[in-house]
């Protein structure tokens, strides 16, 4: 079993990468083969919209793109992992989905509408986690890339899950993962509370429950 997963944030030892690498760990505990590739890493330039791939699926743009396209088509589970930048997934996460558009699916994608059945990829069942870290305490700052992301990677599920996994209120680079001491300091910074090592307490809490829970969905990404 291959798990593939797609990271939009540029900071590495950030939260997103962090959290991607415990579902990761929860899947490698069922014996899969697991791959972690950073949009940054990748040679990939903007769409110029000539809607060429409309017609057979090809982007005539030579760069990583179509490498990418095969490691998804390979892949039993995919997961797409961006921080909310402005309300949305990061600028170069949202310009990788837009050289993919055409490439893996037949269609354009209309609001108001379920998954669509008109994939170009080998129709397999994959599971899809879609993973959005936010620096606010607000789930809902991932309302909107949650609409055009449910539909496009839905998509090539075939029956496989699309399980959302929203971590909110965390800002600091690796703070998922920090200590009570480094929390106490964001505490201290940040959020000026009256009382930092108790909110360090209670992060440090929220942090391991996010973090347990990732490597459960690492588990379940491996279940058909
Ligand atoms: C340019 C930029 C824009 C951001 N916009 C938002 C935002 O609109 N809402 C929010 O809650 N957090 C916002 N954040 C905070 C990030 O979502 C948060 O720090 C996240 O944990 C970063 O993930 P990473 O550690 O994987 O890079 C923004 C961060 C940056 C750098």
């Amino acid at each position: 079993m291959k798990i593939l997963a797609i990271v939009g944030s540029f900071r590495k030892g950030g939260n997103t990468d962090l959290i991607t690498d415990r579902i990761l760990e929860g899947a490698r505990s069922q014996g899969a083969h697991t791959e972690k590739v950073f949009i940054d890493d990748l040679k990939i330039a903007s769409c110029q919209g000539c809607m060429e791939c409309r017609k057979e699926g090809v982007c005539h743009q030579q760069d990583d793109v179509s490498a990418l396209v095969k490691k998804i088509e390979a892949a039993d589970g995919v997961i797409f992992g961006s921080p909310i930048y402005g309300n949305y997934i990061t600028g170069q996460a949202k310009m990788l989905l837009d050289r993919l558009m055409g490439v893996i699916n037949k269609t354009v994608f209309v609001p108001g509408t379920g998954p669509t059945k008109v994939t170009r990829l080998e129709t397999k069942p994959r599971n899809v986690v879609i993973l959005m870290t936010i620096g606010a305490d607000r789930p809902e700052c991932a309302d909107d890339p949650l609409k055009l992301l449910r539909r496009m990677l839905g998509s090539f599920t075939n029956g496989g899950t699309v399980e959302e996994f929203i971590a909110a209120g965390l800002i600091d680079q690796g703070q998922v993962a920090m200590d009570v001491p480094a929390l106490t300091d964001i505490a201290r910074r940040l959020h000026r509370t009256p009382n930092p090592e108790e909110e360090a307490l209670a992060m440090k809490s929220r942090n391991e429950e996010i973090l347990g829970k990732a490597f459960q969905t690492g588990v379940k990404l491996t279940k058909f």
